[in-house]
């Protein structure tokens, strides 16, 4: 077995809110080697960011990890100093973030950002700094990069914004791109060109990828393996192929279907039935129940696990769908 870059074991993480402790995160498990891509999918609110940004050690003020272990690259992350922590991001681990203008700097030029980062992570200085600026924004393709390097990012549509994103991420060749739904937003060639764009740079410098995204499909298409969360949970972890063509656990099922018809039209969320239960209240094992036609009784006595029903195929469901 391929040892992990990437293992999430047991993660609980919790938020302190006006309405009591809400349990965003609850025993949540997840590896990936060295290059692979896997999928992340759930529909908004599911905590798919939350998850990753606590990968990047960045975690919002009334966050708490509660329990759990992440090891990246081989460090415990959770117990580093925030020092070593921000060595760590850029190097060997960022973030393509879903709020792509909002992470931009807009008061410093795209080309300063870069030399930034390259300068804190690359140790770069002088003119070898500013061949590897223009250099990446080429790699991203940025028509003109020279001249692009001077603007600020009120100045670029979305799509390039979100190349300079991209720029920014791999600028340091991480081990591990995290991408949070990179495309959506944007027009369905855009789309194309930069999920094109980020997994060829990850090819190539043989980076892994965990791309986020609503489309259960679109991960299928691009991600060797997927692991799908449903309200703080990993209710399935398995296979692309198997996960598309014969989902076992009742949310994947209902994502799938509700799935865009059209594999392009990216954009648009995917709509089930019943909400995400409010997860400052007391919840079932299963927190898909209150939204599943196969509950019965043991569904709500014992804790559920992410359990093997296949090679490298897990499922958290005591009554799954036929195989
Ligand atoms: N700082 C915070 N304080 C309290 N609750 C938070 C905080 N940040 C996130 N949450 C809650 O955590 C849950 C998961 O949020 P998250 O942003 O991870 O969802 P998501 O799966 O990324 O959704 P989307 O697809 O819309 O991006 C939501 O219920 C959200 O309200
Ligand atoms: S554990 Fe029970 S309630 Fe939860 S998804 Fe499976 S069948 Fe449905
Ligand atoms: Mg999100």
């Amino acid at each position: 077995m391929t040892a992990s870059l990437l293992s999430v074991e047991n993660l609980s993480v919790h938020f302190a809110t006006r309405r009591g402790t809400a349990q965003v995160l609850d025993a949540v498990n997840l590896s990936l080697a060295p290059g692979e891509t896997v999928g992340l999918v759930g529909e908004s609110g599911s905590g798919k960011t939350v998850l990753s940004v606590a990968l990047l050690g960045l975690m919002a003020p009334n966050a708490r990890v509660a329990s759990g272990r992440i090891t990246l690259a081989g460090a415990d992350l959770l117990a580093l100093s925030e020092r070593r922590r921000a060595r760590l991001r850029g190097r060997d681990v960022s973030m393509v973030f879903q709020n792509y203008r909002g992470a931009l700097n807009p008061i410093r030029t795209v080309g300063d950002q870069l030399a930034d980062v390259l300068r804190r992570h690359a140790g770069l200085r002088g003119q070898p700094l500013r061949d590897r600026v223009i250099e990446l924004l080429q790699h991203v393709r940025i028509p003109d990069p020279a001249r692009r390097a001077q603007a600020y990012p009120f100045e670029l549509s979305g799509g390039m914004c979100q190349r300079v994103m991209i720029a920014l991420a791999v600028s340091c060749r991480p081990k591990l791109l995290i991408a949070d739904e990179p495309v959506t937003g944007l027009d369905v060639t855009t789309q194309a060109a930069v999920m094109d764009l980020i997994l060829g740079l990850a090819r190539d410098h043989g980076t892994a990828v965990l791309f986020i995204t609503h489309d259960l499909a679109l991960a299928a298409e691009r991600c060797a393996r997927i692991a799908v969360m449903h309200a703080g949970h990993v209710v399935e972890v398995g296979p692309a192929s198997a996960l598309f063509t014969c989902p076992r656990h009742p949310y994947t099922a209902k994502l799938l279907a509700a799935t865009p018809a059209s594999q392009h039209s990216i954009a648009a969320m995917p709509v089930i039935a019943g909400n995400l239960p409010d997860l400052t209240r007391p919840l079932t094992p299963c927190r898909f129940a209150g939204r599943c036609e196969r509950r019965s009784p043991a569904c709500d006595a014992a804790p559920l696990v992410l359990a093997p029903v296949a090679p490298s195929h897990s499922l958290a469901c005591h009554h799954p769908l036929p195989s």
